[in-house]
């Protein structure tokens, strides 16, 4: 049985494996530049978040209809369920969407023919994160949060993701704010290539809950200090840092150094169909290389339910807390 858990930084469109990309292209009569999976897959060689990011949304282009979002979630949600994933809070671009005519309406009704039965079906319970791409204006995210107005009651909470870089989180200030004033959660994408200036940034200005990636803290004291004192959480992505060369190689991870610190550190799968493995594997892929013990393993599940927007169910959250302290470890490779 593997470790409970849950995933808080998932990029929906991530979980789109050649297999499905390849079925739903021929559904839909969309042309892949690709002869098959195979050749597919040997694409999956990435530089950095940017050589990445152009292969991710180049394939978003087989998803057309309400059905294939549907198709791509229930996909994951499997998936996730079989590595012990119990509570999942998916990101969706709805802007990488509504660029290519698909409505956010279609998005989200689709993404939700999933989420919806979730739990009944796979065990999952889930929530909603619409992400901003930073790499476009601050006028498109103020657009497409008017276009979202009509789904708020499946949205929990805003990110923001894409190309760091040269995009720092000021750029997104009146959308917080608006997205504050409508009751929405907010995380953001900070200090995955961007500098530690950008974690603060996003505290300061975004009035950020969580941090995703958040890896380059480690660079300031001062701000390791006070993410360790505010408890904000930090959703780490092991694999994808080693895909996207935030990390040299897994064994130089500074995860231990990270849990040492204090900081309240989750491990999540950010893109697994880009980046070699699921939440499951990814926890695996730590203890494996990082030498974390049984105690550490369960603090990092133990802090994703922690770190979770379950604030409108504690029972829930309880009832998940106590199914992590009740775990026992087995098999080395399965978590
Ligand atoms: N979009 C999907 N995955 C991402 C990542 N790891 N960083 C920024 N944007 C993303
Ligand atoms: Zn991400």
């Amino acid at each position: 049985m593997p470790l409970p858990k849950a995933e808080l930084h998932l990029h929906i469109e991530g979980t789109l494996e050649p297999e499905l990309a390849f079925e739903l292209a021929a559904r839909n009569g969309v042309e892949l530049p690709y002869a098959d999976t195979d050749e597919l897959r040997k694409a999956y060689q990435f530089e950095d978040l940017q050589s990445f990011l152009n292969l991710y949304y180049e394939l978003m282009a087989v998803l057309r209809t309400e059905q294939d979002f549907a198709d791509l979630a229930d996909a994951y949600l499997a998936r996730a369920a079989a590595q012990g994933v119990r509570h999942a809070e998916i990101f969706f671009d709805p802007q990488a969407h509504l660029a290519r005519g698909v409505s956010m309406g279609t998005v989200v009704e689709g993404l939700w023919r999933a989420l919806g039965t979730s739990e009944s079906v796979h065990g999952v319970s889930t929530k909603l994160i619409m992400c901003f791409l930073r790499d476009e204006s601050a006028a498109s995210a103020l657009q497409t949060l008017e276009a979202a107005k009509p789904y708020l009651d499946r949205i929990t909470g805003i990110g923001l993701d894409s190309a760091e870089v040269g995009h720092p989180p000021v750029k997104f200030r009146e959308v917080y704010e608006a997205a504050a004033a409508l009751g929405l959660r907010r995380v953001a994408h900070a200090g995955e290539e961007g500098p530690p200036e950008y974690i603060t940034e996003a505290l300061d200005v975004l009035g950020v809950e969580r941090i995703d990636h958040g890896l380059r803290c480690m660079e300031d004291p001062a701000l390791v200090e006070r993410l360790v004192r505010d408890r904000v959480p930090l959703t780490l992505c092991p694999l994808s840092n080693v895909r996207l060369r935030a990390v040299d190689v897994l064994a130089g991870h500074p995860l231990p150094a990270m849990l040492d610190a204090g900081l309240l550190c989750t491990v999540n799968s950010d893109d697994p169909a880009y980046f070699g493995g699921y939440a499951g594997d990814n926890f695996a892929a730590v203890r494996q290389s990082l030498g974390l013990t049984e105690e550490r393993l369960r603090e990092l599940a133990r802090n994703s339910f922690l770190a979770s927007f379950l604030e409108d169910d504690e029972e829930r959250r309880a009832r998940y807390l106590a199914e992590v302290e009740a775990y026992e470890f087995g098999s080395p490779d399965a978590l």
